[in-house]
């Protein structure tokens, strides 16, 4: 596709992910939003309208219900697939699969859900691991909200080299919130008995060579999921070493128990105060204050906004599909920027530059710029063997 045409872009399935699509494909300069497809007809897909978005029948047997109760129907699904160039879908896990027949037939590329099996594409993506290899490719998957927050971490340390082997545990959301009425838990948590739960091996669809076990369960609360992380390293990391990989590191930010960011509801309250739309956050919020390093491990404490964080994914998965932007680095930083995804999330009391200074303080001048050529360069790793300057 031509470099300066926009991407006509559907989404079908308007629900928690599909609707943050939908609003962020019309904040892209290179994207159109063509249509959004449903088969409910109530407040949730009234909000479409209300947008302005036209609205799709996914089914046919609906369109008839959905124009009684009012909904502006311009087609169907097989309508809107005939006017777009990739489709995200954003179904309830395990309805893409079905779909994906219908977008073959139709000859659109598709974007899939993380509730899809990695095998329905073969590719599972997460923009700053792997976007060079789904350039132009018919079909991608991006991966769970909970994947793509341990991708993002730990693409920090194994593209350094540091990771020997991974292990996480996964405190998950009870449910989401518009749905807490149907499937609230009150008082317990329940742990999943499958070890390793699947976002582990998830992960290693898209960090190729990682060793990593999680474990998982949930817990009577909506925000968001609660990671605890602990890699064994290849050699000695410090813990400076580790906070500049972070903070090098795209879609990741800090927050600080110090600053009052004490817990799930005080970091999406921050959200709420920083008027962020649905109080979402992109980033993955990796408490900075439980930063810690040992001679063989670190150990990092995350918040993964399950709502949000996977949104920018599928806005770089579509500029990959389509062959739109070349550099995984530049179509990050152009969706980053639309969306209002940051690195600081006080720049103006507490200024980049003053993080940065203080965090890279305690390393040497060529280490600095090494970490930082090695995050621009992306792939390559750092010495597996700490300098003499580390290890003293
Ligand atoms: N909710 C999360 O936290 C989260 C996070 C990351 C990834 N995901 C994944 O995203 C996908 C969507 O999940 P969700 O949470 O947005 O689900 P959801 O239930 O909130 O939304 C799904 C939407 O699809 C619609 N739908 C149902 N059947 C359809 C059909 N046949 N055709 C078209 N639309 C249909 C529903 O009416 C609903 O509006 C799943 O693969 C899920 O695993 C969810």
């Amino acid at each position: 596709m031509a470099r300066n045409q926009r991407v006509r872009v559907a989404v079908n399935g308007y629900g928690v992910i599909g609707k943050r699509v939908a609003d962020a494909v019309a904040l892209q300069d290179d994207m159109e939003l063509i249509g959004v497809s449903d088969v409910v007809f109530d407040y949730r897909i009234r909000v479409a309208a209300e947008r302005g978005y036209p609205i799709y029948a996914s089914a046919m047997e609906k369109r008839p219900v959905m124009e009684e109760a009012g909904i502006p129907v311009v087609g169907t699904l097989d309508d809107l697939l005939r006017k777009v160039d990739v489709v995200v879908d954003c179904t309830p896990k395990g309805i893409g699969a079905k779909n994906k027949p219908l977008y073959e037939q139709a000859g659109v590329k598709a974007i899939f859900q993380g509730g899809e099996k990695h095998e329905l594409t073969g590719l599972s993506f997460t923009a700053q691991v792997n976007y060079a290899d789904a350039l132009n490719r018919q079909f991608a998957r991006v991966v769970s909200c909970n994947t793509t927050a341990l991708c993002r971490v730990l693409n920090a340390l194994q593209k350094r080299g540091w990771i020997k082997r991974a292990r996480a545990v996964l405190l998950r959301r009870a449910t989401d919130p518009w749905e807490s009425h149907k499937n609230g838990m009150i008082n317990t948590a329940v742990p999943e008995t499958r070890v390793p739960s699947h976002q582990g091996p998830d992960a290693q669809t898209v960090l190729k060579g990682l060793d990593i076990t999680t474990m998982a369960g949930a817990g009577p609360y909506n925000l968001s999921h609660l990671h605890y992380a602990m890699i064994e390293t290849t050699r000695p990391v410090k813990l400076d070493e580790l906070r500049h990989a972070l903070w090098e590191e795209p879609r990741v930010a800090f927050v600080r128990w110090s600053n009052g960011l004490v817990a799930l509801n005080a970091v999406i309250e921050l959200m709420r105060d920083l008027r962020r739309p649905r109080n979402d956050m992109w980033e993955v919020a990796v408490w900075e204050d439980a930063l810690a390093a040992d001679e063989r491990e670190l150990y990092l404490t995350f918040q993964v906004h399950n709502e949000a964080i996977t949104i920018p994914e599928s806005i770089d998965a579509i500029r990959a599909l389509c062959g739109i932007e070349t550099d995984g680095a530049r179509s990050i930083e152009k969706t980053n920027r639309s969306m209002g995804i940051v690195k600081n999330f006080f720049p103006r009391t507490i200024p980049a530059e003053s993080v940065y200074a203080e965090m890279g303080r305690a390393l040497p001048i060529a280490e600095r710029e090494f970490l930082s050529e090695g995050f621009k360069g992306s792939e390559e790793p750092t010495r597996p063997v700490p300098t003499p300057a580390q290890s003293g």
